[in-house]
């Protein structure tokens, strides 16, 4: 199969990367099956697209004719069996082991011998998840970003069982929704996170042994690197309990204590200081959020 031959592709999740994976995929020309538990969650899921294609429309990136033309390649279904016959299906569910086996299970009950997946999981291993499935030759990794429409990395991870030209026509795929790919290993956070992780961790250790305050941490960072966020930042967004438990995943494995997360993020999750979606994280967020 090349990549001409492909004429569908298959989005199982709909929720922020799914959507957005699928927005490029019919950007791409693509028509784009989505399959998600409930109804409600693809309204969101249709209203987030319309919403990013308005303003690349008011942009001039597309007609506002292109605009619809690209919403209407777009399908959504609760139903596994809809992406039955479509030779493509890039999976952004939840990020639970449990959940991805039990889809990819599915999958295999009602996909034909040919048909590539390929997962968007940010911590868990590719080549684990290529094990659980009927054909792990036809099983990649490809890491978006978020939001997907604007960001133009892809990172593709083969597993350990994937044949070369599954690699390359996830390659060829990314390239056909406008990104920019990069092929890495199946390590702990691929090499964007690798780097990132403990750089955000670094930056909680420097605020606990008291080196500077987070705001000159963060200032330092913007200013002295150009960063657009600072790290301290960064990881109220993101949430302490997801730094916590990204960290500790990639030290269970690596055993290096870079990876370690710092006693603070502990005890912060602890107070419940999770960040800006509990009001306080490194910073206070109390009268934002009323
Ligand atoms: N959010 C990010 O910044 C980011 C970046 C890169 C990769 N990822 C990865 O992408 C995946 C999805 O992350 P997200 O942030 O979009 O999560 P999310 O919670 O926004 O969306 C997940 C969606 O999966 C749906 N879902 C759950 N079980 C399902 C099933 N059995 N069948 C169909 N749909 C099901 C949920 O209803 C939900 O809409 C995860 O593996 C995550 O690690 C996330």
């Amino acid at each position: 199969m090349t990549i001409d031959d492909i004429k569908a592709v298959g989005v199982a999740g709909a929720g922020s990367m799914g959507a957005g994976i699928a927005q490029v995929a019919a950007q791409a020309g693509f028509q784009v099956k989505v399959v998600d538990v409930s109804e409600a969650v693809w309204g969101r899921a249709e209203k987030t697209i319309a919403k990013s294609l308005e303003r690349m429309v008011k942009k001039g990136t597309f007609t506002e004719e292109q605009g619809k033309e690209i919403l209407g390649r777009i399908s959504f279904s609760t139903d596994v069996a809809s992406l039955a016959g479509v030779p493509f299906i890039i999976e952004a569910v939840f990020e639970d082991a449990g959940v991805k086996k039990e889809l990819f299970g599915k999958l295999d009950a009602v996909c034909g011998d040919d048909v590539i997946y390929a997962t968007n999981t940010s911590s868990l291993a590719i080549t684990e998840m290529a094990a659980l499935v009927k054909r792990p030759a036809k099983f990649v990794g490809m890491h978006f970003f978020n939001p997907v429409p604007m960001m133009k990395l892809v990172e593709v991870i083969p597993a350990l069982q994937t044949e070369a030209a599954t690699t390359a026509l996830a390659l060829e795929m990314a390239k056909k929704f406008g990104k920019t790919p990069i092929t890495c290993k199946d390590t702990p956070g691929f090499v964007v996170n690798r780097l990132f992780v403990p750089y955000i961790l670094d930056a909680v250790r420097l605020l606990e042994e008291g080196v500077a305050s987070a705001e000159d941490i963060d200032t330092a960072m913007k200013l002295g690197c150009g960063m657009p966020m600072g790290p301290l930042e960064f990881q109220d967004f993101a949430g302490a309990d997801i730094g916590y438990h990204v960290g500790n995943i990639f030290y269970e494995y690596m055993k290096e204590a870079r990876f370690a997360p710092p006693g603070l993020l502990r005890n912060m999750i602890k107070a419940g200081y999770l960040g800006r979606k509990t009001g306080r994280g490194f910073y206070d967020y109390s009268e934002e959020k009323k």
